[in-house]
């Protein structure tokens, strides 16, 4: 960790002296969302210069005291004395302004337990690049959360976004998210490609739109998006006027149904409520059809497209290569960053049970499990702000066959789960500190793929010969 950020802290601890330090304030309360170092992770980045909601000393402190609800900033007025409140204010004001946003260099090699391993950057100069996609080992699918679908090619990334890709609401943690090929993609008259975005309404009269995840599928041809198919859009009254917990991610299993995940959308019962699409899995066809061995097919008042509920933002989800089980990743509150086994009509308890706590400090409940609710197989506390996770199905490591991998934006690191049927047995951080983890992925060169956001960039790891 930098001294930069430690030292300015010190000063202010002296100036209130029997009040926390700043610095502890802001590891306590906000680095779970704004990052170790200010730099963002599950929110905006608080050193970068720009201040969507004012730059002031008064505005800093009235959004902290406030919140901003519709985006998921908690207030704090009811954890925070309006002393500690202004010293937070002015310590992430002074941080701004000692440049701490100079990261570690990427490094060129890491030592694992295995493997020393090679780092070079696959790409880079992206904005929050969100998911990769791999046909074969020329041709890559990247989303860019603002809205844009890339393409790399024999190793390069192309100068030019996709044309006509869907519309998407860009606001909060939404925008283009997930990006996928179709299982049968190469057989002729296939060429289906799946994106998943955050989907807003057209704003009514002096009111928010709702917004929700949505799925569609379509094709390139000529560098422009054809063909497009909607294949989820929930019902329009379900959609949130949040811009949060959106999900996700698209995978296929054997019998190619297609699987993703939608948050919360920042109303925690809503997981519970079989009604509503957030807080689920979800388990369609291809084009959009609900298969009717789906656990909840049958059930009047329950959507039939979700396939296991209680979740609260899963941004990952992973098919095992062997056992064809669904694993999920989710982001949890404060020190309940889980990773599940996803099995049908299962309830995984969120917010009914969870390891964390609310992260604005005040408890969400005492209780950590209960009959009829799924515990994780495991989890972080404190979180780690859990993103996404892919098994290793490559050969170039052969030792990390089917071990899960696991990029974590806030601690800025991927680990290495090593899995046993339906427990993890061992962790091995295997990169820390390069930058905010937001997709990791075997490709089908065997190499790792990882990307980093802030600035966006995609890393390619090969063990050293
Ligand atoms: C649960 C996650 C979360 C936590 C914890 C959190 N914030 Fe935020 N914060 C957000 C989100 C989301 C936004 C809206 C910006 C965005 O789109 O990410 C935000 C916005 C802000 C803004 C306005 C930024 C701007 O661009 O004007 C400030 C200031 C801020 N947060 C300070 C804090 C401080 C200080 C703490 C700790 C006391 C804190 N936040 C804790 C999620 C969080």
């Amino acid at each position: 960790m930098k001294k930069s950020i430690i030292i300015p802290a010190l000063s202010f601890c002296t100036i209130i002296a029997s009040a926390q330090s700043p610095d502890a304030l802001y590891r306590t309360h906000c680095a779970s969302c704004h990052g170790a170092r200010f730099q963002g992770g599950n929110a905006e980045s608080l050193v970068d210069g720009h201040w969507q909601f004012g730059a002031s000393q008064t505005d800093i402190e009235k959004n902290i005291r406030d919140g901003i609800e519709h985006l998921g900033m908690p207030a704090y007025a009811a954890t925070l004395r309006d002393a500690e409140i202004s010293a937070l204010t002015r310590y992430l004001l002074e941080s701004e302004n000692t440049a701490i946003r100079q990261r570690e260099k990427i490094p060129e090699t890491l030592e694992t337990l295995d493997y020393r391993i090679k780092v070079e950057i696959a790409a880079e100069g992206l904005e929050v690049p969100w998911d990769i996609a791999f046909l074969n080992e020329n041709y890559a699918l990247v989303t860019e959360r603002p809205g844009r679908l890339r393409i790399i090619e024999n190793g390069r990334l192309l100068p030019n976004a996709v044309n006509g890709t869907p519309t998407v609401l860009a606001e909060g943690q939404g925008g283009l998210l997930a990006v996928a090929f179709d299982p049968d993609y190469l057989q002729e008259n296939n060429r289906w490609i799946y994106l998943a975005n955050s989907h807003g309404l057209e704003p009514e009269e002096g009111k928010r739109a709702g917004a929700m995840t949505r799925i569609v599928r379509g094709r390139i041809v000529d560098n422009q998006w054809t063909d497009e198919q909607v294949v989820f859009e929930a019902p329009h009254e379900t959609y949130r006027t949040t811009r949060h917990h959106y999900g996700t991610r698209i995978v296929f299993d054997r019998e190619k149904n297609l699987y993703f995940s939608i948050g919360d959308r920042g109303t925690d019962p809503h997981a519970q409520d079989l009604s509503r699409p957030n807080g689920k899995i979800h388990r369609i066809r291809r084009d959009g059809s609900i298969p009717e061995d789906n656990p909840f097919y049958n059930q009047d008042s329950a959507m039939p497209s979700i396939f296991a509920y209680g979740v609260r933002n899963p941004q990952g989800l992973a098919i095992h290569p062997e056992t064809d089980q669904l694993w999920e990743a989710e982001h949890g509150p404060m020190g309940g960053d889980e990773i599940n086994l996803i099995r049908p009509a299962k309830n995984y308890g969120w917010p009914v049970i969870t390891y964390g706590i609310n992260y604005n400090g005040t408890s969400i409940t005492d209780i950590v499990r209960k009959e009829g609710m799924e515990q994780p197989v495991w989890y972080w506390r404190p979180s780690t702000a859990l993103c996404a996770i892919d098994f290793y199905s490559g050969d170039l490591f052969p030792r990390w066959k089917n071990k899960l991998l696991a990029g974590a934006l806030k601690f800025e690191d991927v680990r290495l789960l090593d899995i046993e049927g339906d427990r993890v047995m061992h962790e091995e951080i295997i990169l820390k500190g390069a930058g905010r983890v937001r997709d990791v992925a075997c490709g089908p060169d065997g190499a790792i793929y990882i990307i980093l956001n802030d600035p966006g960039t995609i890393l390619r790891l090969t063990p050293e010969s």
